[in-house]
C-alpha cells in the first residue's frame, strides 16, 4: 500500500509543501507577542540559535525517518523498532490538543477580516475593540464555529489541495506586503525605540523561561515534535536534497516570523507611547496594535484586508494540515470511513474549542495552574508534550537506531554538509538541554522553583 504514495515533485514542491504548514499563526500571531513578551532582541537571538541547532537537527531527522520508511509518525517507529511505537502516539496527540484552539485564533483571524470589509477598520483600530469582541460569550464562538467548519469543508470536499495550491501564490505576495507593512511600521513616529528593542539582544533579559518559550516556539512554528514532518518526510522523494531542503523550509519560516515581529513590536512602541506593559500583551497583542497601523496608513482598508485574506490563507493551510493529520491518525487506527471520521473530528473539535472560547468570556474566572483555558493548552501541547516527544525522538535516533541511518538516508541525495552538528545536537545537546528547560518549566508552573 504504502509504495503507491503519491510523491511530491521535486524539490520546490516539497519545500513549499512543507512551508505552508509551516508557516501560519505560529510565525504571524505567536511569534510576535513572545517577542514582545521575553525581552526582544534576546527572544529573537535565543530563537535564531536553537533554529539553526535545534531546529535544524530535528526537522532532518523528522524528515529522514519519513522518507527511509515511507510512513507517517506511529507506523515510522513502528517499522524502525516496535519498542518505541509509543513515541509515534504520543507525538499524535499534539495535533489533537492544537487544532481546536488553533481554529479559535483562526475565527479571531476571519472576524477583523469580516470588520475590514463591512467597513468597521477604524473602529478596529480603538482601545478596547478586541477585549469587548473576546469577552464576549457569543460572538467569538460562531467566528470559530465558521473557521473550524472552513477547515472541516476543505478536507470533506477534497478541496485542501486547490487551497495549498492557491497558498502557494498567496505566500510570495504575503512576503512582499508583509516586508511592505513591516517598512512601514518601522517608521511610524515613536517606533524606532521598538526596533532597537526587537533586534539588540539585553542579556539581563535572558532567563530559562527565555529559552524554553524560544524552544515551544520553535517546535509549534516549524510543526515538529509532533509527526507531522515525518509524514511530510514520507511523501519526499529519494532524489531530492534532504539537507537543503531543511534549510530552505527553516529560512523561510523564520524570515516571515521575524517580518510579523518587526510589523508589531514597532508598532506597539509607538502607540502606546512608551508604555512597555503593552509588551505583554500576550495572544492578543496583534490583534490591537495591527489595526491601529492600518489606521494609519493611507488606504490602509484595502491593505489591511488584503492582510487578513492572506493571513487567514495561511492559517488555513496549516489547519488543514493539522485536521488532515488528525483524521488520518483515526482512520488508520479504527479503519473508519474517513467523511465520518471528519465529521467527528469536527465535532470533537468543536467541544474542545469552546474551552478555549469561553475562557475569555463566561469562564474567564476558571483557572488551570493558574491559566487561561486557551493559555493551557498552548502551555501544555508547547512547554510540555512537544519537548518530551523531541527528547524521545533525539533518544530515539542518537542510541537506538543511530544517527548513521538517518545520516545514509540523507546522502542518497547529496553529500550531508552539516552530519557533525547534526550527531552531535540529536545526541549530546537535545537530550540534555530538553530534559533541564523542561523539568524547570514544570516545576515553575506549579510554583515549586520560582524562574
Ligand atoms: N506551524 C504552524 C504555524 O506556525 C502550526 C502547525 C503546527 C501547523 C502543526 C500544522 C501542524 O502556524
Amino acid at each position: 500500500m504504502d509504495n503507491k504514495r503519491s510523491t511530491f515533485t521535486g524539490k520546490l514542491g516539497f519545500v513549499l509543501a512543507a512551508a505552508g504548514s509551516a508557516v501560519g499563526l505560529g510565525n504571524i500571531w505567536r511569534f510576535p507577542y513572545l517577542a514582545a513578551q521575553y525581552g526582544g532582541g534576546i527572544f529573537l537571538l535565543v530563537y535564531i540559535l536553537l533554529a539553526v541547532t535545534f531546529g535544524f537537527a530535528l526537522m532532518t531527522a523528522e524528515i529522514a525517518i519519513g522518507r527511509k520508511t515511507g510512513l507517517s509518525a506511529i507506523g515510522a517507529f513502528k517499522v524502525l523498532n516496535k519498542k518505541y511505537t509509543f513515541i509515534g502516539y504520543i507525538a499524535s496527540i499534539v495535533p489533537m490538543i492544537i487544532l481546536p484552539y488553533y481554529c479559535v485564533i483562526g475565527g479571531w483571524v476571519t472576524k477583523y477580516l469580516a470588520a475590514f470589509i463591512s467597513g468597521s477598520a477604524q473602529n478596529a483600530a480603538t482601545d478596547g475593540y478586541f477585549g469587548t469582541f473576546i469577552s464576549s460569550a457569543g460572538e467569538p464562538v460562531i467566528w470559530f464555529l465558521i473557521y473550524a467548519g472552513l477547515t472541516a469543508i476543505a478536507i470533506l470536499l477534497g478541496v485542501n489541495k486547490g487551497v495549498e495550491r492557491v497558498s502557494k501564490i498567496m505566500m510570495p505576495i504575503l512576503v512582499v506586503l508583509s516586508l511592505f507593512i513591516a517598512i512601514y511600521s518601522m517608521f511610524i513616529p515613536g517606533a524606532i525605540k521598538g526596533v532597537l528593542y526587537y533586534i539588540t539582544p539585553d542579556f539581563s533579559k535572558f532567563s530559562v523561561k527565555t529559552v524554553l518559550a524560544a524552544m515551544g516556539q520553535l517546535f509549534y512554528s516549524m510543526s515538529l515534535a509532533m509527526g507531522i514532518m515525518i509524514t511530510y518526510g514520507s511523501y519526499m522523494k529519494k532524489d531530492v536534497n534532504l539537507e537543503s531542503s531543511v534549510k530552505q523550509i527553516e529560512l523561510f519560516d523564520t524570515g516571515i516570523a521575524f517580518l510579523a515581529g518587526l510589523m508589531i513590536i514597532p508598532a506597539v512602541f509607538a502607540f502606546s507611547g512608551g508604555d512597555e506593559s503593552a509588551l505583554s500583551a500576550g495572544p492578543s497583542l496583534m490583534f490591537i496594535t495591527l489595526p491601529k497601523v492600518f489606521e494609519s496608513m493611507w488606504g490602509g482598508t484595502f491593505i489591511g484586508i488584503l492582510f487578513f485574506v492572506l493571513v487567514l490563507f495561511a492559517a488555513l493551510t496549516s489547519s488543514i494540515s493539522l485536521m488532515e493529520t488528525v483524521v488520518s491518525i483515526f482512520c488508520d487506527k479504527l479503519n473508519l470511513n474517513r467523511k465520518i471520521t471528519c465529521v467527528f473530528v469536527l465535532i470533537g473539535t468543536i467541544l474542545i474549542g469552546l474551552l478555549s472560547c469561553f475562557g475569555y468570556s463566561i469562564w474567564a474566572e476558571v483557572k488551570i495552574i493558574g491559566m487561561q483555558m486557551l493559555d493551557f493548552f498552548d502551555f501544555i501541547s508547547n512547554s510540555v508534550i512537544m519537548p518530551i516527544v523531541a527528547f524521545l525522538t533525539a533518544i530515539f535516533v542518537g542510541y537506538v537506531i543511530k544517527p548513521k541511518t538517518l545520516v545514509e538516508e540523507v546522502e542518497l541525495s547529496a553529500a550531508f554538509k552539516q552530519k557533525t552538528l547534526f550527531t552531535i545536537v540529536i545526541k549530546y545537546i537535545a537530550p540534555v538541554c530538553i530534559v533541564l528547560i523542561l523539568v524547570s518549566s514544570v516545576l515553575s508552573a506549579f510554583g515549586i522553583i520560582k524562574l
